[in-house]
């Protein structure tokens, strides 16, 4: 097989950040996906329907005008979101809430410390059908960073899909084997994303030979038994795992930092990325389904009329990208050689 088409596809979680830092991130990602879910972590985050609209405005300023590229918004759920604030967001076409355990990751020090405070919250969700998005980790100081997802599912995750069966959850950007079995074995309301780099790499590819910090992101790598269930999970074709690249640019000096920042830049190769895993797996018949069906289906979104075509075709991913504002970027898998590329 020297070349595949599949229906247009989306991407389901990344982050396009602001200001001029959009006139990269939007092109690049608008270069092949229809649509993207847009993370609310701003500094300040988005919180509400007025901020949610006008950062849409500040990313659609920044999409190439022929693209058809459609940003798909979200509020950040705060410690303050009431019930109101859910009625106004999907008013205006946000599409979906994103919960950040505080202190879990980038920027998420205004996000929610006690969760049953969000209980009435859930509820209007429920009501609305508002699909929550849930980054899972817990933030306990004493619990061991590779733990944190289990630990989530366990004191967390299974109190809210037990309590609300009718609420549709994503698990975003899972990492283990137990995140994937919680959500093959849950009902039709739960499904997750998965990252190219949580398919690609394991905890080796962060820690042996030296740091790598261009492939540390949160929630991190995890061991290859981990690594394994989330290419098992997308090779079986289940409906529930969709493609989200969590595509999290950061300047290369802010990753290769004494204490540096969690997130891969990954959107100039990521359905490329993706083709890649999926042919190694030997399951390039279930791209499409991952990119660009089983994502719509969740959200109840039409999906894509338009179609995409990927060749067979050897390229580098380049070392380093310049930003708008003059500051060098590191993509995710700088310098790796990628067998598939986006027919333009
Ligand atoms: C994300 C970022 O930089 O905003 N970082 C990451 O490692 N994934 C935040 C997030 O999605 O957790
Ligand atoms: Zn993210």
């Amino acid at each position: 097989m020297n070349e595949i088409s599949i229906i247009a596809p989306d991407d389901w979680h990344l982050h396009f950040r602001d200001g001029d830092m959009l006139r990269e991130t939007v092109p690049a990602t608008a270069r092949c996906f229809k649509r993207a879910i847009v993370m609310p972590n701003l500094v300040p985050p988005v919180v509400n329907a007025e901020m949610a609209d006008a950062y849409k405005k500040r990313i659609i300023d920044a999409t190439p005008p022929d693209s058809g590229f459609e940003p798909l918004m979200t509020i950040y759920l705060t410690n303050e979101t009431s019930p109101e604030d859910i009625v106004s967001a999907k008013n205006s076409g946000v599409v979906a809430a994103k919960l950040y355990p505080a202190g879990a990751t980038t920027n998420s020090d205004a996000a929610v410390s006690q969760l049953e405070a969000l209980y009435p919250v859930f509820d209007e969700m429920s009501k609305q059908d508002m699909p929550l998005l849930i980054h899972g980790e817990v933030t306990d100081e004493h619990i061991d960073i590779f733990d944190r997802e289990k630990e989530f599912i366990d004191q967390k995750l299974s109190v809210i899909v037990g309590k609300y069966p009718e609420l549709r959850i994503v698990f975003e950007h899972i990492t283990t084997k137990e995140a994937a079995e919680f959500v093959n074995q849950g009902n039709e309301n739960i499904a997750a994303t998965i990252t190219p780099q949580h398919l690609l790499l394991n905890r080796n590819d962060l820690l042996v030979g030296g740091v790598r910090p261009h492939n540390y992101c949160l929630p991190v790598l995890k061991r290859n038994i981990h690594q394994e269930a989330l290419r098992a999970a997308v090779s079986s074709g289940s409906k529930k795992f969709f493609l989200g690249t969590d595509s999290a640019p950061h300047e290369k000096h802010r990753k290769e930092s004494a204490c540096g920042c969690a997130g891969c830049y990954s959107a100039w190769s990521a359905i490329e990325l993706y083709a890649h895993v999926f042919e190694e797996l030997g399951c390039l018949d279930k791209l499409e389904a991952f990119a660009s069906l089983n994502g719509p289906d969740f959200y109840k979104m039409p999906r894509n009329e338009s179609r995409i075509t990927l060749v067979k075709e050897d390229w580098q991913i380049p070392e380093q990208i310049t930003l708008p504002n003059g500051n060098p970027i590191v993509p995710f898998f700088a310098g790796e050689t990628v067998h598939w590329k986006l027919r333009v």
